[in-house]
């Protein structure tokens, strides 16, 4: 992502990162580097954000149509309630516009404060069959996203993209993106009218990429069946939390000699920022959220040799994998 001319938006983006307010909220910073990266690559001319919280992810849509040279994005929020952003508590749009101007990007962003579906009327006339790139996160419950769906869906183009974030409610704890999209399976909208690609992120919160395909017009109503499941979906907390809490790796260290666990081992995964951890009494570390990947990883402790580059090979159908390390004395 180096660029001279951009230099100053990634510095922005990094300090917007550390901000103690800016994540969750904020989208997962690898998960943003892939809308930078499909805003690169689609060369949207107006992207529409529903959703912007302090605009992490806006700066990185907006990042990518800086370096193209066109594009811009409208970002629409409600900004209806504040932050400490390092300055005392402040009303989000302040903060969002603070960095707007740091980042040199007000010629490319756009702010809209109020309700999504409410300030449709506003901003029609701009982006009326003009959307290239819509991203929907905004509200996330049913009625919400359902509501957007509907409000923005038809001004997309036709080879427009949609993307959905939070589409795994185990994980992210909302429902609406989900079921919306399990409505537009159901009704044959996907494949027929959108194209879908489901992604799991590092923060298992989970995306989704749309394309669509048809240019019917859409409004789509909820399927009463999502009572059902969520009422399934409590009902089953429990068995759904053991699930959440075995989607793990373990990683297990052992002496290869006497077989008896090592305490105090470091594992090191390069592959995700460096995550470093440290064995307990039983050998073992717990790691969560394996996106499905085969990940390198090293194994120091005193007296034993190095173990470098292990492979752990994390499989996509499987919720729980155990990794059996063996560690040679040294001498
Ligand atoms: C998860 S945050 C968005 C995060 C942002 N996209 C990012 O990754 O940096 C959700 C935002 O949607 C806004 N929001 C929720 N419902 C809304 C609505 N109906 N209209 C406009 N904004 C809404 C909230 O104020 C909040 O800032």
């Amino acid at each position: 992502m180096n660029n001279p001319v951009t230099d100053h938006i990634t510095e922005t983006i990094k300090e917007m990162d550390s901000l103690t307010c800016s994540h969750p909220a904020s989208v997962n910073a690898d998960v943003a580097t892939i809308y930078y990266a499909l805003t690169k690559m689609l060369r949207p001319l107006l992207v529409v954000e529903i959703g912007c919280f302090i605009g992490f992810s806006t700066l990185h849509f907006a990042h990518a149509l800086k370096e193209l040279g066109f594009g811009r994005i409208i970002s629409i929020d409600a900004f209806d309630w504040e932050v400490d952003a390092g300055k005392g508590m402040q009303n989000r749009q302040i903060v969002a516009e603070d960095f707007r101007k740091k980042a040199d990007l007000e010629s490319v962003i756009t702010y809209i404060k109020g309700y999504s579906t409410e300030v449709y009327a506003q901003i029609s006339g701009q982006i009326k069959n003009k959307i290239d790139l819509l991203y929907i996160d905004g509200d996330h419950s049913v009625k919400g996203v359902f509501a957007d769906f509907n409000t923005y869906y038809n001004d997309v183009r036709l080879g427009g993209y949609l993307i959905l974030h939070d589409i795994y409610p185990s994980m992210c704890g909302v429902e609406g993106p989900r079921v919306l999209i399990d409505q537009l399976k159901a009704s044959g909208i996907v494949p027929h009218q959108l194209e879908l690609i489901e992604m799991q992120t590092r923060d298992g919160y989970g995306i989704a990429l749309l394309r669509k395909v048809g240019n019917r017009h859409i409004q789509i109503s909820c399927d009463l069946s999502h009572f059902w499941k969520k009422i399934f979906r409590k009902a089953s907390k429990k068995v759904l939390q053991r699930w959440v809490n075995s989607a793990r790796i373990v990683v297990k260290v052992i002496d290869a000699q006497t077989r008896r666990p090592i305490s105090g081992a470091t594992v090191l995964c390069p592959q995700r920022g460096d995550e470093y951890r440290v064995t307990g009494m039983d050998g073992a570390v717990h790691l969560d959220h394996y996106i499905p990947n085969r990940y390198l990883v090293d194994i120091v402790t005193t007296g034993y040799q190095d173990k470098r580059a292990v492979m752990m090979d994390v499989q996509a159908e499987k919720t729980f994998q155990e990794f059996i390390i063996e560690m040679i004395p040294e001498g």
